[in-house]
């Protein structure tokens, strides 16, 4: 499967890239593709160096040629920025392709980690994406409560919950076999995509639970 990540170069993006290239072929997107390459180059060595022999493979390209080119396409951008990066890309997509937000509309201010959508009475992270998509039906939010620190350690344990939000019971499927893809995540299916907005809330309360108590390597775990 070919599995596309929209602003790829970031932390978010190297963490998905160095897990699933295990099993997939991953595909770095970039504003900039020689950036792109770059970036895939460099996963390529860590990749190899942490698992050896890898059964994918990571290339590179500009963003809309991989959303072109992906089934699977993870939107690994700050929020600010889903409208400049989604605008005549994600039409783009083919008609079978998973579109992935892991986004969280999160601010720091003075008294900590905020939701943007909240304080500022701003759409979600998956209202904006559902906006450039022909078929809505294939959006899925996942992924907002594991950190970039965690995904691109790969000798790490993890034990976390995922949880995932969708229409589209395939779409939720294909989600969950990348989740299971990473050990030691668990995909936890919240309903609908209309709930993303729960999904995209927890990021902030894990974060100032994590600052206020001191807690080091949060994450969230249903028991
Ligand atoms: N970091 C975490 O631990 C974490 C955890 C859970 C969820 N998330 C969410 O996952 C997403 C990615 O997180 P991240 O930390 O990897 O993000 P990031 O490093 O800040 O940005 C990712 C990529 O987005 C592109 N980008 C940056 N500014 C842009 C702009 N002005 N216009 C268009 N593209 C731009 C860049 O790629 P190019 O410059 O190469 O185009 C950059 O490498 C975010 O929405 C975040 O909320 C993050």
């Amino acid at each position: 499967m070919k599995v596309g990540i929209i602003g790829g170069t970031g932390g978010m993006g190297k963490g998905f890239a160095l897990r699933w290239s295990q099993n997939n072929d991953v595909i770095i997107g970039s504003r900039d593709a020689g950036r792109a390459s770059e970036s895939a180059a460099e996963y390529t060595n860590l990749a190899k160096e942490a698992f050896g022999e890898i059964k994918g493979s990571i290339s590179g390209d500009g963003n809309v040629s991989v959303a072109k080119e992906s089934d699977v396409l993870v939107l690994s951008i700050p929020y600010e920025n889903i409208d400049s990066v989604c605008s005549g890309m994600l039409s783009e997509v083919k008609d079978t392709c998973v579109v992935v937000s892991p986004i969280v509309p999160m601010t720091r201010t003075d008294v900590g980690f905020e939701c943007i959508s909240i304080k500022e009475n701003r759409p979600f992270s998956y209202r904006l994406v559902s906006n450039h998509m022909k078929d809505k039906s294939k959006l899925v939010s996942a992924f907002h409560v594991i950190s970039e620190k965690k995904l691109i350690n790969p000798t790490l344990e993890l034990d976390y919950d995922i949880f995932v939000c969708g229409d589209d019971k395939e779409s939720v499927q294909v989600v969950n076999n990348l989740i299971d893809q990473i050990k030691g995540l668990r995909s936890v299916y919240l309903g609908p995509v209309e709930l993303s907005y729960l999904a995209e809330m927890s990021t902030p309360l894990l974060l100032n639970a994590m600052i206020q108590n001191g807690i080091k390597n949060p994450g969230i775990k249903i028991i």
